[in-house]
């Protein structure tokens, strides 16, 4: 916390007026009594009771928090449940057998739909199977898997026998597949052939056999969902199981879910930090849970009747919490598609919609802005009068794209919930409460009940109404990581810093205002990631495959403002003997998306003699995304060489 925030005060507080939730919403929300701030605030822990409510216990807690080991909190403590009996078993228990479970959309006219009973059904023989496999409890499973409802029957299938999850996003290369199979040190392994886009058939098998050939340790099993059928031809080595296959093996089969304590751990999940490994945020099984069914009844509103469809892909938390586990929680029905937004045309989203009466969309900015740039239309297209909320989570939403979403698809008669959370947060964290709070288009809203969201000076102050700084948690809340697997001393610094009076405070990384009625406005990371299109991406991790490029000497990668959105900028200075050439800018392209993913390509690749460097040689970044988006330089007196900011802004203006 040494350079302030480089936040756009004037942006952020540009305000727009406050609007009020519909009437017709409010009547008929699951949270409508203003007065649940208050009654969070002054009985806390306690109220988190409220969020446990939801869920089946299989032995109650002791405590709502145990915070006898700071910042090391624990949640429901004593307590025992399984979150695949909450999110599958319970429903078909009381009658919801035959509700749909997962709506899944794949290529054109191709959906398949699962009942509660359905799901049921093939999470047990699916489970069954992998403990035949030998997964036991606390054995992480990874599950390398596009968008098919197989994914999230792994998911249960785990939590069924208390495997944690692992899931590696299936746009990962092989590198990255490889790196968090053995950093998990997993033996197991679930992927699939492939995955259609645009009607067009993707092998994701043979990146995952490569990635089984990197890793150095033993991956004993390794399943193989069969999505394309005969398109790659379904040949499996003898020591590689289909997924049909055990699931006919062991069709019928029940496997009693494993009682787990609330602490035990649920999944982990591989995100980006400020350092070049990518860390591994593990949560546990009660807090996570309650928080992710609690959001979701608050948040979102759900109920078991309703249609609920977030776009993320599972392969990010957005995925886990909002399409698998909190709907599923609440007994609703979660939908799943494929493919893109555009294909075979621009209002594929909104058929899904119209056709699958959907009542909660949940999507990210930058989907809302080309929405936008590709013309209301599209939406008028259908009947979207299904709708009953919207929301959207990843990124900052600039108030003209929220405006449009409200007008164009909810026809100013659905809230917009704007959430604040993140990978470590497990679900969310700051939002309007639809059914209470008033929104304000571009700004989050409050932090959520019995959530201490505060923004605070680098001093750890909180700011006055207005001002500007670092977005931290004071309190813990259930549906926060547990730790970095394997690494808790990370978890300790990177994630917490101590107050004066020696108190514990989650620093999210995020710059952010306040106003007069306590609403946060999120201006985006200040750290070393970077938000390319709701995807966190890790600055030193790409700048570590860069340098892996022969001829390379240094790089420094930063975010840069293009429009509302991030490009990924990366300026290198090559090693003596070796030329500024286009052969090294493709190859420097092609090795980030292979040892990353092709979303982490940078946009640009600007040559540089020599990076700007402090006197203690450290590479100045702020100057650098002043260069990349064009902004004034600040002050620059700190600098060791700072004939080389001429020259690199040349760079960047022939390039
Ligand atoms: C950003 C995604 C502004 C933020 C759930 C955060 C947001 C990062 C919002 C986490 C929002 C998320 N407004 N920014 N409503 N929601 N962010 O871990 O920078 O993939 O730190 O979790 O996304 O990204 P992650």
């Amino acid at each position: 916390m040494s350079d302030g925030p480089g936040v756009d005060v004037e942006r952020a507080l540009g305000e727009t007026e406050a609007i009020d939730p519909p009437e017709s919403f409010v009547r008929q929300a699951n949270v409508s009594d203003p007065s649940i701030h208050e009654a969070f605030a002054s009985n806390w822990p306690e109220c988190w009771e409220r969020a446990a409510d939801l869920l089946d216990w299989e032995s109650a807690y002791d405590a709502v928090l145990d915070d006898s080991d700071e910042p090391f909190y624990e949640w429901f403590t004593g307590g025992k449940l399984n979150a695949a009996y909450n999110c599958v078993d319970r429903h078909v228990e009381a009658g919801g057998k035959n509700r749909a479970a997962i709506k899944w959309v794949g290529k054109r006219d191709e959906t398949r739909t699962y009942t509660y009973q359905d799901l049921h059904r093939e999470v047990n023989e699916f489970a069954a199977a992998l403990r035949d496999l030998g997964v036991g409890e606390d054995d992480v499973v990874t599950l390398y898997m596009p968008m098919i409802p197989e994914l999230p029957v792994a998911m249960l299938a785990c939590a069924r026998i208390g495997a944690p999850h692992s899931v590696v996003f299936a746009g990962f290369s092989a590198d990255a597949l490889a790196t968090r199979l053995a950093r998990a040190d997993s033996e197991y392994l679930v992927t699939c052939d492939g995955y259609y886009r645009r009607g067009t058939a993707f092998n994701l098998k043979s990146k995952a056999d490569n990635a089984l050939l990197d890793v150095n340790h033993d991956v004993r099993e390794t399943v193989v969902v069969d999505r394309l059928g005969d398109e790659m031809g379904h040949h499996l080595p003898s020591h590689q199981r289909d997924y049909g296959d055990l699931l006919d093996d062991h069709a019928g089969e029940r496997v009693d879910p494993v009682p787990r304590d609330a602490e035990d751990m649920l999944f982990l999940m591989y995100t980006s930090g400020t350092t070049g490994e990518p860390k591994g945020v593990t949560h546990a099984t009660g807090g996570y849970l309650a928080q992710a069914a609690w959001t979701s009844h608050a948040v979102l509103d759900l109920e078991p009747e309703d249609t609920h469809w977030c776009s993320a892909d599972i392969g990010w938390i957005t995925g886990h919490t909002y399409v698998v586990y909190g709907p599923l929680a609440l007994g609703a029905t979660t939908t799943m598609y494929e493919g893109t937004p555009d294909y075979p045309d621009r209002d594929r989203v909104w058929e899904i919609v119209d056709t699958n009466a959907v009542d909660v969309f949940y999507t990210a900015p930058t989907a809302i802005r080309a929405f936008m740039k590709w013309g209301e239309e599209y939406p008028e297209r259908h009947d979207l009068s299904s709708l009953r909320l919207l929301g959207t989570v990843g990124e900052p939403i600039n108030p003209r794209a929220w405006q449009w979403y409200y007008e164009h698809v909810g026809g100013g008669e659905c809230p917009v919930v704007d959430t604040w959370w993140q990978t470590e947060t497990g679900g969310m964290m700051i939002s309007t409460l639809p059914g209470v709070d008033a929104m304000k288009p571009g700004s989050a809203g409050p932090p959520l009940p019995g959530i201490d969201a505060e923004v605070v000076d680098a001093a750890g102050d909180p700011v006055d109404a207005g001002g500007a700084g670092y977005l931290t948690v004071a309190k813990p809340w259930p549906g926060m990581l547990r730790t970095l697997y394997g690494d808790d001393d990370r978890f300790v610094e990177e994630c917490w810093r101590r107050d004066d009076d020696g108190g514990y405070r989650y620093v999210a990384g995020d710059g952010a205002t306040v106003d007069g009625d306590g609403y946060v406005t999120v201006l985006g990371r200040i750290d070393d990631v970077l938000n390319v299109s709701g995807r966190r991406l890790g600055t030193m991790e790409i700048e570590s495959a860069i340098v892996g490029v022969e001829g390379v000497a240094e790089a420094a990668v930063v975010g840069a403002d293009d429009g509302p959105d991030t490009a990924v900028f990366a300026y290198v200075s090559t090693e003596n003997g070796y030329d500024a050439s286009e052969e090294l800018r493709e190859r420097i392209v092609e090795t980030v998306g292979e040892t990353i993913a092709p979303f982490a390509r940078p946009e640009r690749v600007v040559f540089a003699p020599d990076l700007p460097k402090t006197r203690s040689g450290k590479i100045m970044r702020r100057l650098l995304t002043a260069v990349a988006s064009g902004d004034d330089l600040g002050n620059t007196s700190a600098l060791r060489n700072p004939e080389v900011v001429g020259e690199i802004q040349a760079a960047v203006r022939d390039e």
